[in-house]
């Protein structure tokens, strides 16, 4: 039987990218108090362990959103679920994504946020799939560059399920796996 899924990116390379980022982050950021911005659900793990290394002052603040089917059918554009409880104006705002695909959903979140003034607005990304853009975003702080294969774990989803794998994990058959979740159960247990 082959594998239906293999390490892509073990906790260890992740640890050790995500300090790498937030060094680089607290250097460019010193003497501010930056905003961080989590979309629900998927870029909570990342967020949590980013946090951690940024030697700064700083808030956290999550938005959920709803997609109107795939990011392609949609154009990017989505319904805020739940919006900030914080004024951008002026405010050094960073948007803490897990993965960055087409990026139509990520650039919509953008023109949201950048019509309320803030003082300045970046993307840090753990993965960056950058052979599958579509619309241009500049990702001013990319964990990984990841090829186009369909990832879980670290937060990652499939049918809500697998954020909670420390690892993250390349599917070898995304269709197989949305239709049968229970397919990548043997992987919540520790070997
Ligand atoms: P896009 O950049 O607008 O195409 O959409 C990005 C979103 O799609 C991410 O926030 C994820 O929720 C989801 N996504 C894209 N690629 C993957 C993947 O490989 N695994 C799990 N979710 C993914
Ligand atoms: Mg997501």
């Amino acid at each position: 039987m082959t594998e239906v899924a293999s390490v892509l990116y073990g906790r260890e390379d992740i640890r050790r990218r995500v300090e790498e980022l937030g060094r680089a982050i607290t250097g460019d950021y010193a003497g501010r108090e930056p905003v961080l911005v989590s979309v629900l659900k998927g870029g909570t793990v990342f967020l949590a362990d980013l946090m951690r290394e940024i030697q700064l002052p700083l808030e956290i603040h999550f938005m959920a959103i709803s997609r109107y089917g795939t990011a392609e059918e949609s154009l990017g554009r989505v319904q805020i679920l739940l919006d900030l409880d914080v004024d951008l104006t002026e405010r050094d705002v960073l948007l803490v994504e897990d993965i960055v695909d087409t990026g139509l959903t990520l650039s919509y979140l953008l023109s949201v946020l950048r019509a309320r003034g803030p003082a300045s607005l970046e993307v840090c990304a753990l993965l960056d799939k950058s052979v599958r853009r579509i619309t241009p975003l500049p990702v001013r702080y990319a964990g990984f560059d990841c090829p186009d294969r369909f990832v879980v774990g670290y937060g990652l989803d499939v049918a809500e399920r697998y954020r909670n794998l420390p690892d993250i994990l390349a599917v070898e058959d995304p269709r197989a796996v949305r239709d049968d979740p229970d397919l990548l159960a043997s992987l919540l247990i520790a070997p």
